[in-house]
């Protein structure tokens, strides 16, 4: 090569390297996104589960044009307006550095932002519409039952969806966000969450800081190290817990008020799935594997031995659950004093055995898992057995899917619950960044996914997080491989005409 040839190809690979990023992201949809992560997107996005988890990931508010929905869970006291002075879901709630990067942007849902009842959509899409110049992607970390998205993707906003209820599977989501043959749906993870939100920054081109990150996956591997030898602790008790919403109810006759419970399958959120994959001993549900329904549970069927109307601490010993702990949703929980133990007398609540546990709302990263799990352990550690259960556990793989079907090929009967199995925790959560391989390897398997997976790895998966750059498309080469047999196609043409 002349020195001519030398610069200039030096020239045209200086060219490349700064102009060429060329990302993809293939959202749970199986929409494949493209974006040139060297700029930073500006995007649109619910406040808790997409807004804050992305903050937890490094996003600065320069990225954030527009937010909607509540700035805490349901049911917080967390005030916008105040957020100093803390709230009574501190966990999960924002505090002042979330709330900045929240005030930052434009608010699209003035009219309830603050509505602890749940507040999860624009007012008026016009608004959002208003902002069409501003927004590069609407990003959508949800279960899939916001169906203003099918508007706002009408309305020609590329929206970037994020399951919070089921791993990607090609025949599990459909393009229009419903999922309607459940047989290929398998449900996720906490860890599995952030590791695709970690995916979604970096996409995004948010500088995310490395090492910040790996000090909060330090801190949740430390705080779930804790919980799985609690929960070990918790089954040499004969701790029984259980997931339920709660509510009051009045009946229609006599007008009387009446506690009303919920039988919920613990395998249909993150964090009761992400407990019982690290030992929680988790009372599962009888008749229902349905994500869209719960089986409602009147205090009359719950005493099994207290007249229907009057129920005490002479009768309460047996119940419908063999429950020792609760976990509540957190607008329920905001129910329990001394009138709701009046109309639910029950051993559990009576002693303050309960906690509470988001229902799809909050935000879901390294730093979330480890200050949820940080606040439950203690709770568990310090209760005690309650009542006598006579129900065995079920020795299956906490990880597998297979216990999870309730179609009558494994899944666990009423009140039954996973053996606590040490070889059995999902490590995923226990390997800490020093000495373990980091969440960029390529092999590393999807926390909820078991050994015999039926889920065949997505090329998003296989992505190194760190080098989206570098994301492999679909037909197997590479986006800047493809872009170096361009620039090798320009120099050999320069060498032929100098
Ligand atoms: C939304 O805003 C537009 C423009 O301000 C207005 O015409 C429309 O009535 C609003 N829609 C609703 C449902 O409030
Ligand atoms: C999504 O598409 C499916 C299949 O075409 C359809 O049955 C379902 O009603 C659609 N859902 C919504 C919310 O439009």
């Amino acid at each position: 090569m002349s020195s001519f040839q030398r610069t200039l190809s030096a020239f045209v690979l200086l060219l490349l390297s700064n102009t060429v990023h060329g990302a993809t992201f293939q959202d749970d949809r199986g929409v494949v996104h493209t974006w040139d992560n060297s700029v930073k997107a500006k995007i649109g996005v619910e406040a808790t589960l997409g807004g804050i988890s992305l903050f937890h990931m490094g996003m600065q508010a320069e990225q954030l044009a527009a937010v909607w929905g509540l700035w805490g869970i349901r049911g917080t006291t967390f005030d916008p307006e105040n957020p100093s002075a803390g709230s009574n879901f501190p966990e999960l709630d924002p505090g002042p550095e979330e709330a900045a990067f929240l005030s930052s942007a434009v608010n699209l849902s003035p009219s309830c932002y603050t509505n602890p009842r749940g507040c999860w959509q624009v007012d008026n899409i016009t608004d959002l519409i208003a902002l069409q110049d501003q927004i590069d992607f609407i990003v959508n970390v949800d279960n899939g039952y916001d169906y203003s998205m099918i508007d706002i993707e009408a309305a020609g906003f590329k929206v970037i969806f994020v399951d919070t209820y089921f791993d990607y599977h090609e025949n599990c989501r459909i393009q229009n966000f419903s999922a309607p043959d459940r047989s290929n749906c398998y449900g996720r993870s906490a860890i599995d969450i952030a590791r695709r939100i970690e995916e979604l920054a970096v996409f995004l081109g948010v500088e995310v800081d490395q090492d910040a990150i790996n000090q909060q996956k330090q801190d949740m591997c430390e705080a779930a190290t804790e919980f799985t030898d609690t929960m070990e602790e918790a089954h040499e008790k004969g701790l029984r817990i259980k997931v339920s919403w709660l509510g009051i109810g009045q009946d229609e006759e006599t007008g009387e008020s009446y506690a009303e419970l919920s039988d919920y399958d613990p395998i249909e959120l993150w964090f009761p799935r992400t407990m019982e994959e690290l030992g929680m001993p988790l009372l599962h549900s009888d008749d229902i594997y349905d994500y869209d329904e719960y089986a409602a549970v009147p205090a009359s069927a719950y005493f099994n031995t207290c007249e229907p109307g009057v129920y005490n601490e002479d009768c309460n010993g047996e119940t419908l659950f063999p429950v020792d702990f609760w976990l509540f949703d957190p607008r329920g929980s905001r129910l329990i004093d001394d009138n709701l133990k009046l109309l639910f007398p029950d051993r559990a609540l009576l002693a303050d055995q309960w906690w509470y546990v988001p229902k799809n709302d909050g935000p879901i990263s390294y730093k979330s898992i480890a200050a949820y799990l940080r606040g439950i352990t203690p709770k568990i550690a310090a209760a005690q057995k309650l009542r006598e259960s006579t129900q065995e556990c079920t020795p299956v793989d906490p990880r597998d899917i297979g216990h999870l079907v309730l179609d009558g090929t494994g899944g666990l009967p009423l009140n039954g619950f996973v053996c606590y199995n040490r070889d059995l925790i999902q490590t995923e959560y226990l390997k800490c960044p020093e000495g373990s391989a980091p969440v960029e390897s390529p092999a590393a398997p999807s926390a909820s996914t078991p050994a015999e997976s039926p889920v065949a790895p997505t090329p998003t998966e296989l992505a190194p997080v760190s080098s989206s750059e570098a994301v492999p498309t679909s037909d197997g080469t590479t986006m800047s491989g493809a872009f170096l047999m361009v620039a090798a196609a320009l120099l050999v043409n320069a060498a032929i005409t100098i």
